[in-house]
């Protein structure tokens, strides 16, 4: 049988679509668009607050099949990943692994933008919630 190309595969069976409660102080929510086109992606982690790895991601994107296939690609990527490492993600290596033309690349680099929000949500969160331990006695 002929192997499906990852793009198709992602976008006509997209892995971890949902969401996660904003509410939980260990979720992070990014919700980005991409100007060149109007599109919203909103993506969702759970992070361990011990380890910094991320235990559970959820997206929702209102765009192109390539968009759907860039976010539905980034969440396998991510999941067990430590944040600082998922931070470090390029927009590249998703247009890469997707085969995205050029004229796509704007849809990979919204699942770059949506992660680094997602995080910088978490981080601003948990700082919010658990005092820093330097800072105690
Ligand atoms: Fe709107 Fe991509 S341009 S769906
Ligand atoms: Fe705009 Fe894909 S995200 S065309």
């Amino acid at each position: 049988m002929r192997k499906i190309p990852a793009l198709l595969d992602h976008y006509s069976n997209p892995r971890n679509v949902g969401s996660l409660p904003k509410t939980d102080v260990n979720v992070g929510t990014g919700l980005v668009g991409a100007p060149a086109c109007g599109d919203v992606m909103k993506l969702q982690i759970r992070v361990d607050p011990n380890t910094n790895e991320i235990v559970d991601v959820r997206f929702k994107t209102f765009g192109c099949g390539s968009a759907i296939a860039s976010s539905s690609y980034l969440t396998e990527m991510v999941r067990g990943m430590r944040i600082e490492e998922a931070e470090k993600i390029r927009n590249t290596e998703i247009a890469r692994e997707l085969c995205l033309p050029p004229v796509k690349l704007h849809c990979s680099m919204l699942a770059e933008d949506a992660i680094k929000s997602a995080i910088k949500d978490y981080r601003s969160k948990s700082r919010n919630v658990r005092p820093t331990i330097g800072l105690m006695g």
